[in-house]
């Protein structure tokens, strides 16, 4: 009798713990745009592998410079090609794919010199991508994108926090189509960011991927061990002050100088310790044309 009720009372006790753990996955982030021959959207959405998608990149900006959006050789915003993309966009959206157009990058001219720099440069990210009107052409047409992320890996490291602000700030308003204006960042991995730190701060970015690649100090040691990559991720956990984590990484041995992780390492030593993190988010690639190349996203996507 007593060892039935003990019986009785573990099994509730399991059936509690169960329903108390979070079994919420993980999606996987990837970068669009610096390969023309990585397929376009409505291919890399058809894959149902990605549950966000980067545009890459707007590459030059702020500073009174003239804004341009670099999409390799997929499209020519110059005789506004890019456009042919709008329809794609939406039809990303549709089946639940969030997309983001990617500020910076590693190669071009951009920087903030003011606040009110920062507030001009989210009036025209707001009007030509977000739920703004514009008075000439949108460069990517009228789809109205989900959020705007901040890859900042040169310039000036100041006034990102102010551009946050402001974007944020749009959802206070009505736009056109959609009101919420999603943020993402892609610090690198030594904390705290040189050029995000004081935008991170604010607590405004729904999404931080971390990139955890081309920095030795903060990322997996090629000869296999994960120890400084996962003290390096709880140091991220236990300090961004965001609503989804993930970890970025290369999709291939020659997406970056360095950082890559054999995807069975990954499945089977560090996505079930960074899972345990609260807000896990998923893990982002860099970028769709190397994955295409490895099938990295195909090996992971069941352990995210
Ligand atoms: C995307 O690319 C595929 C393969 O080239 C093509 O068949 C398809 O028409 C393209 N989609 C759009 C919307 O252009
Ligand atoms: C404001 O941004 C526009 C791009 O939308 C740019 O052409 C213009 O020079 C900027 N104005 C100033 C004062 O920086
Ligand atoms: C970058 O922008 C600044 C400010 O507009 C300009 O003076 C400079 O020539 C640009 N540099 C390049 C390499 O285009
Ligand atoms: C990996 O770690 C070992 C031992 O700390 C070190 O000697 C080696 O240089 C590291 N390798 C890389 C690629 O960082």
């Amino acid at each position: 009798m007593v060892l039935l009720e003990a019986n009785v009372v573990v099994g509730v006790l399991l059936v509690l713990a169960l329903i108390q753990t979070p079994v919420e996955a993980g999606g996987i982030a990837i970068y669009w745009g610096q390969n023309g021959n990585e397929g376009n959207l409505t291919q890399t959405c058809a894959t149902g592998r990605y549950s966000y998608v980067n545009i890459a990149f707007l590459i030059q900006f702020g500073g009174g410079r003239v804004p341009i959006l670099n999409l390799a050789g997929h499209c020519d915003p110059q005789s506004n090609t890019c456009t042919q993309f709008g329809d794609q966009i939406k039809s990303c959206q549709r089946s639940g794919v969030k997309v983001f157009l990617s500020l910076g990058g590693g190669v071009g001219n951009y920087s903030l010199t003011s606040a009110a720099d920062a507030k001009n440069v989210s009036e025209y990210l707001w009007n030509f991508f977000l739920g703004g009107t514009a008075t000439a052409a949108r460069p990517l047409g009228n789809a109205v994108l989900d959020g705007i992320d901040f890859d900042i890996e040169l310039g000036s490291t100041q006034h990102w926090e102010d551009l946050a602000g402001y974007l944020k700030a749009y959802n206070r308003q009505r736009g056109r189509q959609r009101t919420s204006v999603y943020l993402s960042a892609a610090p690198q991995c030594p904390y705290p960011d040189r050029f995000l730190g004081d935008a991170l701060n604010t607590g405004l970015f729904d999404f931080v991927w971390v990139q955890f690649y081309n920095n030795p100090q903060c990322q997996y040691n090629s000869s296999g061990d994960t120890a400084n990559l996962i003290s390096s991720w709880k140091r991220w956990a236990a300090s961004v002050k965001t609503k989804r984590l993930f970890m970025g990484l290369p999709a291939s041995i020659d997406a970056a100088g360095s950082g890559f992780i054999p995807p069975d390492v990954l499945t089977s030593q560090v996505l079930p310790v960074i899972k345990k993190t609260r807000n896990y988010g998923g893990v982002m690639l860099w970028n769709k044309y190397y994955d295409d190349q490895s099938g990295y996203s195909s090996s992971i996507i069941r352990y995210v």
